[in-house]
């Protein structure tokens, strides 16, 4: 065996990393744990302690100039602005306001009120595929269902949930590699994706999501009393529709994938469905969804005997429990994430207790903000 000197490289748009990023990781943590890549303008830590540290202290890296890389140049180039309410990318007192008008509405009471519906719409899902030799785990599975929670949650009607999907997927999965367009494109759709649905629970109001934004008061940053305007509305729905589809599908894919290659680990959870919720944390640690995040440096900061001047982009693979980050931007919808990957398994593996995949002709998704299966052919 060879040693390689070579100094180690990464970037998320090189697709061969993306395929396989686990040895580039294990090199960037031990031999490169504050990576900078020069040509691309951006430093990345890989260790725990230090993506932990880079979450926790918000007044050193913020989230206010994007909070994924093909944002971040935009923004700090002044090309684009982030738009107001777009909380993922606001820092403190803004973000604490938007953040917290949100979680007032999407509670975990009502998260776990869906819950028999989540159900009922899974079991339906995996029943189509009884019988079946093959099918695409990713497509028939992975992708059918966050939509259909989120559009339960949201209030979307059915006929809408497959075009708001693609239409997400298409823009923020695959658009993360067009450097063409505007990183806020999906945003500046919203009217027309949400619009119609908006108008009509303004008339006849329901008990979902989009009713109780339009109805919730709060007292805004200038001390004034008042409902959410539209445009406020519009936001919110778009970044809880986005960050919450391609995400959660990527976990369902990724549950498919990692159980086929471990079939005792799937007997014992067909034997013991009550270690199916620790087989979803574990999944989220293996192989976990968002496959990198960003973080504006305000400030000289010393990491590893280096400075990282103010100015400066962080970036980091996430891993372990971070998956669903940490600190003031923790994941609104973990808990709905979690209950999706725990019932759609739990169907599963009721009907299919077991499969094989066909790597071969599977196919990885396209974009650098998440990672996993667009195409998993499986045969039972
Ligand atoms: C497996 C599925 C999911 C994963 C791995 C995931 C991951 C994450 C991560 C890492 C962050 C923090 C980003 C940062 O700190 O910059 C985040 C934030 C967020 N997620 Fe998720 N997410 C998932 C599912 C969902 C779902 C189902 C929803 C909603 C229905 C959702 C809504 C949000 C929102 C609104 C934020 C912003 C929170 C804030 O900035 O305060 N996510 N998510």
């Amino acid at each position: 065996m060879t040693l390689t000197t070579e100094s180690v490289y990464f970037d998320m748009y090189d697709r061969d990393i993306y395929a396989d990023p686990y040895p580039i990781y294990r090199r960037l943590r031990d031999e490169a744990p504050l990576y900078f890549n020069e040509q691309m303008g951006f430093y990345a830590v890989s260790r725990f302690e230090d993506a932990e540290r880079v979450m926790v202290d918000r007044e050193t890296f913020v989230s206010s100039k994007g909070m994924v890389y093909n944002i971040m140049p935009y923004v700090i180039g002044g090309d684009v602005a982030i738009p107001n309410g777009l909380f993922i990318c606001e820092d403190a007192p803004v973000h604490t306001m938007h953040r917290s008008l949100v979680s007032r509405v999407f509670t975990p009471k009502r998260v776990n009120l869906i819950e028999p519906q989540i159900r009922a719409f899974c079991a339906g899902v995996v029943d189509r595929l009884i019988g079946a030799d093959r099918f695409d785990w990713a497509k028939d599975i992975a992708a059918q269902v966050p939509m259909r929670v989120i559009g339960m949650l949201v209030g979307i009607p059915e006929e809408d949930q497959v075009k708001i999907r693609d239409h997400f997927n298409e823009l923020l999965n695959e658009g993360t590699l067009d450097s063409t367009k505007s990183p806020f494109e999906a945003l500046a759709q919203s009217e027309g994706l949400f619009g119609a649905h908006l108008d009509r629970r303004t008339s006849q109001p329901s008990d979902d999501l989009m009713t109780q934004l339009l109805t919730i008061e709060f007292e805004d940053d200038t001390g004034t009393r008042r409902n959410l305007r539209r445009e406020e509305i519009l936001t919110f729905l778009n970044l809880i529709a986005s960050a919450g589809t391609d995400t959660t599908s990527r976990l369902i894919g990724w549950t498919g994938k990692i159980l086929a290659e471990h079939p005792d680990q799937r007997r014992r959870l067909v034997e013991n469905p009550e270690l199916i919720p620790n087989a979803i944390e574990e999944i989220l640690r293996l192989e976990p969804p968002p496959y990198h995040f960003g973080r504006y440096v305000t400030k000289d900061v010393e990491m590893h005997g280096q400075t990282v001047p103010a100015g400066s982009i962080i970036d980091r693979d996430i891993s372990r429990i971070l998956s669903f980050g940490f600190g003031a931007h923790l994941c609104l919808g973990a808990n709905l994430a979690r209950i999706e990957g725990r019932i759609v398994l739990e169907e599963v593996l009721k009907r299919i207790p077991e499969w094989f995949i066909d790597l071969d002709h599977g196919e990885l998704t396209q974009g650098i903000d998440t990672r996993g299966w667009e195409s998993l052919p499986v045969s039972v």
